[in-house]
């Protein structure tokens, strides 16, 4: 009996020492508290005049897919030392957004989250929305403020953080480089030629192909929760002309991984085709004639998010691709020709016969901007799954950060380290170059790159707004002052002069938080900078194995960081580097500092605190009102339905589509929701199987040419992946008959229709 009891005892601690131990070694793996997160942030999709490009004409006219804000926070321990990165789908971060989250954030979690911690970095898209930054330069072309745009933003930002925060557990971090091939070229290799013989000779190539990913591992389940990673490279694979909101090939690259990454783990659910055979496809299409359009039906404000395919539970696995050290780097990867003969273009001016508007860049779908999207956001997505595959480095040591602001206007350099020869930064101002544009997206005609003279039109133009004082023509030298921003505050400021700079240390690894956009070249002085101070300041706590990588566009925007050399020949990246030609010289002052601080465990200042300019925002975009469909139409009715093709059924490829009667997408964002929709007949169900998130469905805004009735269209470009079987396109929308009345939800579904 004893015997028996001792022999149940034995086996019951058997099991909770299995149990424990095992228990223990799991949680004995997660060296931090790791916490991912994701939120919806895709602005107005209508009307609204896109960030990047500064082309008037470049207004928003639907969604290619969505745009999203995804956080990793890590910490020590539960209320030890901790950062949160964010990784947004916008042009750039804005330094009025980072205000406006850090209220928010404190209001939520007291001192938890400051500026000091908070890193929000943008990927660069120049797809998005605009008019969500405060400085004046910033928001011309979208004819001011627009509040839809940044309360959009702000409230993802939050919400990713939020969700990240509440998923805080053990974990590992798994850290892993690689090369990207042909995703990014030099855009101003002239300007690279510049640098010194023998620097240049340090590096193989004139652009960095370095990718580095850090792959998030839930300690308690094993399981994968997340992967960031950061590489050089424009997201301007969208061309100028393009209207669809998109995250451009980052954004893509985000949205393939994430896909990737939950279909591996699907496999249960993955269908194989019951419906092989002909005489199957037959019936489908005999089915399918029976299902018309259903017409504009009501429906709630949350019935679009009940239709989304990804549904936001805040348990989805998150995938970044972030921004770094993307100055000169173009996705155009085939390189830059004269539209006119095809032959490529000046090499130093990147013009055609003295024409800039002429000279554009080829990515690698070209003509189709949105194949060569897929194709650059593949080439990362490709590499990261490689490095997030093999990703077995851990990382372990401390968590830690510096932040300051300082004003750029007039930092004093000591160049040579002896304080005896110092020069120093002037106000923003920007050149002739910026004007020219880039073969990404040339500007206005009459501008070449490298231009460091103005014509006297332009100059009498120029000083109607503002003429340049002596001291800034003198201090700007060799670039002429084609807008003197920095010096220019009617009806508010212009340009930034004051700007956060950060170091954020997760054990070996070292980001570095930098407000604009840093040529390849002022990247790896950078870079190098940093890590010589750390190691040298470290007391054997940094080596040559602390990994340092730039997040570029991150916590405010200020355009460009060319060197002292680029500078000289005011291509558009050193037209566009804003405080004069030793504005790299003072960040490398100014980062070295805070590197000096991190290394000896010392306080930084904090700097004078930037502006907040919302309260004089101006803004001149109006918001939609009183839309109404046609007589004898409702919202959500069909216009122009499936085009049935001849043989009755569509193949990969094809591109069924249907228009309904529709209202202006701003009255309601749908965020976590969808404008569009593919369905799937299931037995005698409808299911959801592409929303507006996915790169193969497209959302189209427009007004019906004579009446003003607006229209929305739902076009689907069949995957290669499309299971065959009955389908619709489904639209919902949202309008409101005043300003301050409620909104009245609809939706509306085409015609079935077969895909074989
Ligand atoms: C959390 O903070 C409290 C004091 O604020 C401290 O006593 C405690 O040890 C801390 N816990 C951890 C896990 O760091
Ligand atoms: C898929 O899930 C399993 C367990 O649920 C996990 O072990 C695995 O890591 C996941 N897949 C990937 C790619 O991490
Ligand atoms: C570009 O400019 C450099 C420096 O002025 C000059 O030496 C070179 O010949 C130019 N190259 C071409 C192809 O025009
Ligand atoms: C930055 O410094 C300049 C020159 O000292 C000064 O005039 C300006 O007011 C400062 N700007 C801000 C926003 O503090
Ligand atoms: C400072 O400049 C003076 C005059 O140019 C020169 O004589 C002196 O050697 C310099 N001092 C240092 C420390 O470089
Ligand atoms: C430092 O590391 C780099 C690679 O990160 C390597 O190329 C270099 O040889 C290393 N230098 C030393 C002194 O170990
Ligand atoms: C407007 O009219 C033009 C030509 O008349 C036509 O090509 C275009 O498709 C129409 N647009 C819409 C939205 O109906
Ligand atoms: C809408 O509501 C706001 C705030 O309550 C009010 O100021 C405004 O006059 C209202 N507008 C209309 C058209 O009723």
């Amino acid at each position: 009996m004893g015997s028996k009891i001792n022999r149940h005892l034995f086996f019951l601690s058997l099991i909770i020492a299995l149990v424990f131990g095992f228990a223990l070694i799991r949680s004995a793996d997660g060296q931090y508290l790791v916490g991912v997160g994701s939120y919806d942030m895709t602005g107005p999709a209508a009307g609204i005049n896109m960030m990047g490009y500064a082309n008037l004409f470049q207004n928003t006219a639907g969604i290619h897919f969505r745009l999203r804000a995804r956080t990793f926070i890590v910490a020590e321990s539960s209320n030890g030392t901790r950062f949160a990165f964010v990784n947004l789908d916008a042009g750039m971060a804005s330094q009025l957004v980072t205000i406006k989250v850090l209220e928010k954030l404190k209001t939520r979690f007291g001192n938890l989250y400051t500026e000091e911690n908070i890193a929000i970095s943008g990927i660069h898209t120049h797809a998005g929305p605009g008019g969500y930054l405060q400085y004046l330069i910033y928001s011309i072309t979208s004819l001011g403020f627009v509040q839809q745009s940044f309360d959009a933003i702000v409230i993802a930002i939050v919400q990713s953080i939020v969700q990240a925060h509440n998923n805080l557990n053990p974990g590992s971090i798994f850290i892993r480089k690689g090369d990207v091939e042909n995703a990014g070229i030099n855009r101003s290799p002239s300007a690279y030629l510049l640098n010194p013989a023998e620097e240049r000779a340090r590096y193989p190539e004139n652009v960095d192909k370095e990718m580095t990913l850090l792959k998030f591992v839930d300690a308690a389940s094993g399981k994968s929760i997340g992967a960031f990673n950061w590489y050089a490279t424009h997201g301007t694979s969208m061309s100028r002309d393009n209207l669809l909101i998109s995250g451009d090939n980052k954004g893509a690259a985000a949205r393939f991984f994430e896909d990737w990454f939950s279909s591996k783990n699907e496999s249960s659910s993955t269908t194989t085709s019951k419906f092989s055979t002909s005489s199957d496809i037959g019936k489908l299409m005999e089915k399918s004639k029976t299902i018309k359009a259903t017409g504009g039906q009501q429906c709630g404000k949350t019935t679009s998010q009940g239709f989304k395919v990804r549904k936001n539970d805040g348990s989805l696995f998150v995938g970044a691709f972030c921004q770094s050290n993307v100055g000169d780097v173009t996705p155009n990867v085939l390189g830059a020709f004269c539209i006119d003969s095809g032959k490529p273009c000046d090499f130093n001016h990147s013009s055609c016969h003295g024409d800039d508007q002429l000279c554009i860049g080829r990515g690698p779908g070209y003509p189709d901007e949105i194949l060569s999207t897929e194709i650059i956001g593949e080439r990362q997505f490709q590499k990261a799954v490689d490095l997030f595959n093999s990703a077995t480095d851990q990382l372990s040591g401390k968590i830690d950060y510096r932040h300051v602001y300082i004003n750029f206007t007039n930092i004093e350099v000591g160049l040579d380290g002896t304080g005896n020869n110092t020069i120093k930064t002037c106000p923003a101002a920007l050149g002739p170059g910026f004007a020219a544009g880039t073969t990404d997206g040339p500007g206005v005609f009459g501008f070449q790159q490298g231009d460091t003279e103005i014509n006297k039109l332009w100059k009498q133009l120029r000083d109607v707004l503002k003429k340049p004082s002596q001291y800034q023509e003198e201090c700007q030298k060799p670039k002429a002052v084609l807008l003197s921003s920095g010096e220019m505050f009617e009806p508010y400021a212009w340009a930034p002069a004051v700007l956060p700079i950060q170091i954020l240390r997760l054990g070996k690894l070292i980001i570095l938080s930098v407000p604009g956009e840093f040529t390849t070249m002022a990247g790896r002085r950078l870079r190098e900078a940093v890590k010589d101070t750390l190691i040298n300041n470290g007391n054997g706590e940094f080596d040559n194995d602390t990994h340092i990588v730039i997040a570029g566009l991150t916590n405010a925007y200020s355009q460009y960081i060319a060197t002292f050399e680029e500078y000289a020949h005011q291509r558009y990246e050193a037209a566009s580097t804003l405080y004069g030609p030793h504005t790299l010289p003072a960040y490398i002052q100014e980062f070295k500092k805070l590197a000096q601080a991190m290394a000896k465990g010392e306080k930084t200042t904090k700097g004078p605190s930037p502006p907040d300019l919302s309260s004089v925002q101006l803004s001149l975009s109006l918001n939609p009102t009183g839309d109404s469909p046609p007589a004898g139409k409702k919202f959500g009715d069909i216009k122009e339905d499936i085009n049935q093709p001849k043989d009755g059924s569509f193949n990969k490829g094809d591109r069924p589509s249907a228009t309904f009667w529709s209202a202006n997408p701003r009255y309601d964002l749908l965020t976590e929701g969808t404008y569009a929709v593919v369905e799937k007949l299931q037995g005698k169900r409808w299911i959801p199987v592409y929303d507006d998130d996915d790169f193969s469905l497209y959302f189209k805004w427009s007004l019906e040419n004579t009446s003003f009735h607006g229209l929305a269209t739902v076009e689907w470009e069949v995957p290669t992946e499309a299971i065959p079987g009955v389908y619709r396109l489904r639209h919902f929308g949202s309008s409101k008959k005043t300003v301050n009345s409620t909104n009245h939800y609809f939706t509306g579904a085409s015609s079935a229709f077969t895909v074989s």
